[in-house]
């Protein structure tokens, strides 16, 4: 699978982490920065996976920031971008099968490193299940439409 990663300082350790499991996993990872522990902007690195994201250069993204809760707020304002901020994999899994969400958004100084993992897999391994939850994104893609520039 092809997926765009990124973080700031506070998620990079982190994005190191799950970037090595990744590529262990056998998935072609895309990363965006940053790339070192020097202080930097979240917005920055949550808008290049966003893109990544929205442009169809990666299949699914993922974010580390020190909360995850500043990278799920900007990467939320790309329209066609479903960023969500979980804590374990009970949260991934409904991420996944309800809400179809694109960006799985962790906080690096709120989970530990063996979570984390956990919750990549839970996300890679979990389908969007439809039914009634798709008739709900059509609802939340009408609001995102509705607030756009004509
Ligand atoms: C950086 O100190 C911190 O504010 C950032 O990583 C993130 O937690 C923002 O939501």
């Amino acid at each position: 699978m092809k997926i765009a990663i990124g973080s700031d300082h506070a998620g990079w350790e982190m994005k190191e982490d799950l970037k090595l499991f990744l590529e262990k996993m056998g998935h072609e990872v895309q990363d965006l920065g940053t790339h070192g522990p020097e202080s930097v902007d979240y917005p920055d690195y949550a808008l290049a996976v966003a893109k990544a994201v929205v442009g169809e250069d990666a299949e699914t993204g993922i974010i580390v920031c020190g909360t995850g809760i500043g990278s799920s707020i900007a990467a939320n304002k790309v329209p066609g971008i479903r960023a969500a901020l979980c804590h374990n994999a009970y949260t991934v899994k409904m991420s996944r099968s309800h809400n179809d969400a694109n960006i799985l958004c962790l906080g690096g100084r709120v989970i530990d490193k063996k979570t984390a993992r956990e919750m990549v897999d839970v996300w890679l391994t979990t389908s969007f299940s439809g039914l009634r939850h798709a008739r709900r994104l059509e609802k939340i893609k009408r609001i995102e439409e509705s607030f756009q520039c004509k």
